[in-house]
């Protein structure tokens, strides 16, 4: 959604951005040409192998970029407040990343059970398949996956590692398609229960959490955050975000009781209410895009 994140954060000559999910840099290196020729971006990833290819790819832009080796929850530690024009968040897993087996993030190739962005972190796919209590399973692919057999699959899981350690994906995905009642329909009967444990790995919507609040603090007055989602979970983290911090009121509990309601003042708008979805070119050409919602806040 290039066209799209580029219209939303207007890059412009002297801008300071971020792309807190720099992934190859495809993002990060059209922000740079469109700000051409004094722009300048901040790039982070938890992912080394990612680093290197967004250096590799913007090496023509010369000192226009800095690169860091973390996660974009750290974003207010690493950059000054109100110092950025412009944040984008694309979130979830890079092509690189689910085609390369040994990640263990695919179902469709066999490799070992990881799922870690950053390989520096100890908590591994096959550690909480192996070894997390049965609640945790069920909560993990109910809550993170939406799956609905995740009773009957965290059980089955539980009853076969008595057997034999999970150890590869294709350990985990066979398993799941012999026992699944959802065999033979489009989705992969292992889909939701490998995006699941891969946003448990990562403690996505954690970091996502975090990182919403660092682009607000890092965030010029008129600055614009994009979000780019793929996961409903996600997609509801940023809407009650943007919620939150655009209504002129507090609320001191969890329910909205209009008499309850404390003034203070807006931190964010939204730049248009609808998520924005790639365009049909897009869609033929990269289908993995099909679940892609982009939404865009302004700092007030
Ligand atoms: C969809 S890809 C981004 C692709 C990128 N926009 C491009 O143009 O190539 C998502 C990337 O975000 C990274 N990532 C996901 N969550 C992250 C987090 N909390 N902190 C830093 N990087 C993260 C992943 O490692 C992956 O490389």
């Amino acid at each position: 959604m290039v066209a799209e994140v580029l219209a939303a954060l207007r890059p412009k000559p002297g801008g300071r951005y971020v792309d807190g999910t720099i992934g190859g840099g495809g993002h990060a290196a059209a922000i740079l040409r469109g700000s051409t020729p004094s722009g300048w971006l901040f790039g982070c990833d938890r992912d080394g192998a990612a680093l290197e290819a967004a250096a590799a790819l913007l090496s023509d832009f010369g000192s226009r970029f800095e690169l860091k080796r973390g996660d974009f929850s750290g974003l207010a530690d690493w950059l000054e407040p109100e110092s950025c024009d412009g944040v984008l968040l694309d979130l979830g897993v890079s092509s690189p990343q689910l085609d390369w087996a040994e990640r263990g993030f695919s179902f469709q190739q066999s490799g070992p059970l990881d799922m870690r962005m950053d390989t520096r972190q100890a908590l591994t796919a096959a550690r909480l398949v192996n070894e997390a209590s049965v609640d945790e399973l069920i909560r993990i692919f109910r809550d993170l996956g939406e799956e609905p057999e995740a009773r009957r699959l965290a059980r089955v899981i539980e009853n076969e590692r008595r057997l034999r350690r999970f150890e590869t994906t294709r350990q985990l995905a066979e398993l799941i398609e012999r026992v699944s009642r959802r065999r033979g329909k489009r989705l992969h009967p292992a889909t939701r229960v490998f995006q699941a444990l891969r946003m448990a790995v990562n403690d996505e919507l954690g970091a996502l959490r975090c990182g919403l609040m660092a682009a607000l603090t890092i965030l010029k007055p008129r600055g614009r955050l994009a979000v780019i989602t793929f996961h409903s979970g996600e997609d509801r983290l940023v809407k009650q975000f943007g919620r939150e911090y655009s209504r002129a009121y507090a609320l001191p509990g969890e329910a909205d009781v209009p008499e309850l309601r404390q003034p203070v003042a807006a931190k964010l708008q939204w730049v248009q209410r609808k998520a924005i979805r790639p365009g049909a070119e897009e869609l033929a050409a990269n289908p993995r895009a099909r679940s892609a919602q982009l939404r865009v806040l302004e700092k007030i």
